[in-house]
């Protein structure tokens, strides 16, 4: 028997045609970030009106998946990591002390607030995260986190 532990994200999907249709554009959307997902359930559904007939759906999903193993091969190293900071131009692409978003749940990795509650502390940087730290939220890893102006 399986016992598997699942990690689970809400999504919302929409379609002009059929509430089926609005599922599958949201677990098709999904797909692209979340790997291992293993089943959904619908929490609402709803839907906009026009005229006396349904123009618009929406489902509200919840979505389960495997949490995966860490990797443990890639992010280079923090010296590598300074190393191209001191680069000007490196510098203005990336800001040490940006907002980072996890694109699979939308936590924003604030490094003012840090992670506390995982033992972050305030004003640490999302480049000197340990490279284990996981998304809060969701539990993925760093490279599912994008930079935000
Ligand atoms: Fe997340």
């Amino acid at each position: 028997m399986r016992e598997n532990t699942y990690k689970v994200i809400e999504l919302v999907g929409t379609s002009n045609a059929t509430i089926e249709e609005a599922v599958k554009n949201a677990l098709s959307r999904a797909e692209q970030s979340v790997r291992n997902m293993r089943w959904f359930e619908i929490k609402q559904i709803r839907g906009e009106m026009e005229d006396n007939s349904v123009t618009y759906w929406q489902a509200v999903l919840k979505v389960g998946f495997d949490i995966e193993e860490a990797p443990k091969e890639k992010i280079p190293p923090k010296a590598a990591n300074k190393e191209r900071l001191a680069q000007p131009s490196a510098a203005k692409e990336q800001k040490v002390s940006g907002k980072y978003r996890c694109k699979v749940c939308g936590y924003i990795y604030d490094p003012e607030k840090g992670d506390p509650d995982n033992g972050v502390a305030p004003g640490t940087a999302f480049e000197d995260l340990p490279d284990d730290w996981k998304c809060p939220e969701c539990g993925v890893n760093k490279e599912q986190f994008e930079a935000i102006k």
